[in-house]
């Protein structure tokens, strides 16, 4: 069994890029397993904090399922055209305390997409985490692109709709698998 953990950056019920996370869960193939994760109950990241209370229980939470996982996707939006904030303080609590070895993002394969109304589907926040990703030492897939743009029409009460972006999402998750699984070879 390949067991991937997906992340989706928004806070909002009624989010495009939960919605997204969802319908994979829904269109993994066999052998493969997504574990939704969120990222609700972390406080802003502040070192007087940590230097008092540790890590919060629901950062905690997070890198222990990514621990866990074979492989990460990031389900993330796009905020002024880079990183929502909030998506970036999450993971920002999950690579503390500095001293962690093995850090829990050292050498996982990752992988991102991401859903906006916009037209260009968060094509410039996908970007902007490349860098960070970079840094932590995930092994970045880069086997297909998914841009969800015109997320008002692709998705209906929280389902995905669009047959089209469907069928894209099941080929990205299979073509990702098929990388982490690769590498447990
Ligand atoms: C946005 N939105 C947005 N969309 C986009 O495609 N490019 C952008 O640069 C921005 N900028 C932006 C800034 C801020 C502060 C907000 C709150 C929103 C719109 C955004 O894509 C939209 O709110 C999505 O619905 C957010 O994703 P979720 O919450 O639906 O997953």
């Amino acid at each position: 069994m390949t067991r991937l953990v997906g992340l989706s950056g928004s806070l909002r019920k009624a989010s495009f890029n939960t919605a997204l996370l969802r319908a994979a869960v829904g269109l993994t193939p066999d052998g493969v397993e997504i574990v939704e994760a969120s990222i609700h109950g972390i406080p802003l990241y502040d070192g007087d904090l940590e230097a008092e209370h540790g890590v919060p229980e629901a950062a905690t939470r997070l890198k222990d399922l990514v621990a866990e996982a074979d492989g990460v996707v990031l389900f993330t939006p796009e905020y002024n055209n880079s990183i929502p904030g909030p998506f970036k303080n999450a993971i920002d609590w999950m690579t503390r305390p500095a001293s962690d070895i093995p850090r829990v993002f050292g050498g996982k394969p990752f992988a991102i997409t991401g859903a906006s109304p916009g037209n260009f589907g968060t094509v410039l926040s996908q970007e902007a985490w490349l860098p960070v990703m970079r840094t932590l030492g995930t092994r970045p897939w880069f086997g297909a692109k998914l841009m969800v743009s015109k997320a008002g029409s692709a998705f209906e009460d929280g389902r995905l709709v669009d047959t089209a972006t469907e069928k894209k999402l099941a080929d990205f998750i299979a073509g990702f698998a098929a990388f982490v699984a690769e590498g447990k070879r």
